[in-house]
């Protein structure tokens, strides 16, 4: 089953309540949720207590990309948070194959995810432990960024591995994504998407039910 994972860095966070509502009415399952430290990335989202507050206003699973380094100094408190899945970023820890057993340790799902210039084989040793590798489109640290098609290739071969070692694993993509290309990224074998802007800029309600009538 294929999932749309909306971006929550795109939503209005003063009305975020009423927009969660929406995303949910319409069948949504999972929230992309960005956590940015301002070194691995340049830029600052929100961290542990803005995650516990949306916690208590909505059973969506929170799908937590951190854009964070060295985030295993992070995993209980993300886990006391109320975060679901846990996606750390193989540039950014020291030992992924143990960040991500940490993880599981703590009782999340593990993922991980790759810059669209890492070389795809940093990934594929992992893709045997992974809950979800996480295939960047964009340069991490900003929403409404442009999709770079390169980043397709590396997703077939992701694919490839994952019905190979470990079919359960997720494969998903995030950035730049939208209608328009919605079906080149799932021809690829991605069978998780991310959208940010194509889902909270304009009407909501349109957005996804356009988007669920393609996946
Ligand atoms: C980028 C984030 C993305 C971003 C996606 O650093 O990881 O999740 O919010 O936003 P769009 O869909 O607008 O590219
Ligand atoms: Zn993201």
């Amino acid at each position: 089953m294929n999932i749309l994972s909306p971006s929550m860095l795109a939503a209005d966070f003063g009305n975020l309540k009423a927009q969660l509502e929406t995303i949910e009415k319409n069948g949504i399952e999972w929230l992309h949720v960005d956590v940015m430290d301002g070194i691995f990335v340049p830029s600052i989202s929100f961290g542990m207590p803005v995650i516990s507050s949306i916690r208590k206003q909505t059973k969506l699973f929170f799908d937590t990309h951190l854009m964070i380094m060295d985030p295993e100094r992070y995993i209980d408190d993300f886990k006391k948070a109320g975060c679901d899945l846990l996606t750390v970023h193989a540039e950014a820890c020291k030992d992924t194959a143990d960040t991500l057993k940490k993880i599981k340790a703590a009782g999340m799902k593990a993922g991980v995810s790759l810059n669209p210039e890492t070389d795809v084989k940093e990934a594929l040793p992992f893709v045997e432990i992974a809950d979800l590798v996480l295939v960047m489109s964009v340069h991490p640290g900003f929403g409404g960024q442009k999709f770079i098609p390169e980043t397709l290739k590396k997703a077939e071969i992701i694919r490839r591995e994952i019905n190979k070692t470990n079919p359960g694993c997720r494969l998903e993509m995030d950035g730049g994504i939208g209608t328009a290309n919605l079906k080149e990224v799932l021809a690829a074998g991605v069978d998780t998407v991310v959208a940010g802007t194509a889902v909270f800029g304009g009407n909501i309600d349109e957005n996804v039910k356009a988007f669920k009538s393609m996946l």
